[in-house]
């Protein structure tokens, strides 16, 4: 028995049912309670938030050359023995959920970011640390000075009464979350498998990887939860992902550079992986160059 059912949540499993549930008008994203989060309603209100943030996403097409020449660059740099995680796949999401939103992104956010996660209790249980690092984020970004991009124009939609108040702070940290998370953990992943197995297509290792293993959805017998793992990477129907072009361009420009940078080969120790429910990713793994065996 998996945790989900051990928790009494349904899972639906297998693409086509999968498909199904996804687009079902009977399960909805809503666990009741109001939230203003984009993920966590449906219907008008959703449709609302969401051409908001699909409007911001569309700045990221296509994939900005600057943008392009920070990644490349950073992963240029990277030594002889790096960690995947820290040193990779980690300012690479950042540079792109600051370039999104429109802000710079320090490492003081970028852990607040990762403990949102790390925290978040999909069983609806007691534990509120990660709600209190997303109310500090939504604090840190509320203060913040924008420039052109996603928090920008999360404000001038609330000043043209497209957002309320509560939905435009609320969006702001569900949306650096959306962007940064899945790609983090996507790319650390995709970089082991480079590292141990050699390239892959972006679209074949996404699939394969699944950072997102599963949706909550909530129906007339209670909740369940969708897998995502049989080929859905990016969700379907009403909630599929807005941002998966530009997470496919992220992978491919920054595994790109990955794989020139492991040139003649590597090894790779430390392996650690998270263990969250959901978001599957590493915690941690070591590549050393083959160059850099002395
Ligand atoms: C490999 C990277 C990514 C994966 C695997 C991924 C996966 C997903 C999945 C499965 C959902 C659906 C959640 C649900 O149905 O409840 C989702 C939603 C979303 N994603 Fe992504 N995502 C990735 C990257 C991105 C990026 C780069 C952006 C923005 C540029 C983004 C923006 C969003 C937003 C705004 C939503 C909420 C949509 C809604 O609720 O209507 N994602 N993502």
């Amino acid at each position: 028995m998996d945790e989900f059912e051990r928790h009494g949540i349904g899972v639906v499993s297998g693409r086509d049912a999968c498909a199904r549930a996804l687009r079902s008008p009977d399960l909805t994203s809503d666990p009741g309670g109001g939230s203003p989060s984009v993920l966590l309603r449906d219907g008008e209100d959703h449709a609302r938030v969401r051409a908001v943030l699909r409007e911001i996403v569309a700045g990221l097409e296509p994939f900005p050359a600057s943008l392009r020449a920070s990644i490349e660059d950073a992963v240029a740099g990277l030594g002889t023995s790096f960690d995947l995680v820290r040193d990779f796949a980690r300012p690479v999401a950042g540079a792109v959920t600051s370039a999104v939103l429109g802000v710079p992104l320090d490492d003081v956010f970028l852990d607040h970011l990762e403990a949102t996660t790390a925290n978040l209790d999909v069983f609806g249980g007691t534990d509120r640390a990660g709600q209190v690092s997303a109310f500090r984020l939504a604090v840190q970004l509320s203060r913040t000075v924008a420039g052109p991009g996603g928090l920008t124009a999360l404000r001038a939609a609330h000043a043209a009464g497209r957002l309320d108040e509560d939905e435009l702070v609320i969006n702001a940290v569900v949306l650096a979350h959306a962007v940064y998370e899945n790609s983090l953990n996507f790319l650390a992943c995709a970089g082991l498998e480079f590292a141990t197995s050699g390239p892959r297509s972006v679209r074949e290792l996404v699939t394969a990887i699944c950072p997102a293993r599963y949706v909550l959805r909530f129906g007339p017998d209670g909740p369940v939860a969708i897998s995502l793992t049989d080929g859905l990477p990016f969700g379907l129907g009403r909630h599929a992902c807005p941002g998966s072009g530009v997470a496919v361009a992220e992978g491919e420009i920054a595994l790109t550079a990955l794989a020139k940078v492991l040139g003649d080969g590597c090894r790779v120790g430390e392996v650690r992986w998270k263990t969250h429910p959901v978001f599957h990713g590493l915690a941690k793994a070591v590549v050393t160059l083959a160059s850099g065996n002395g």
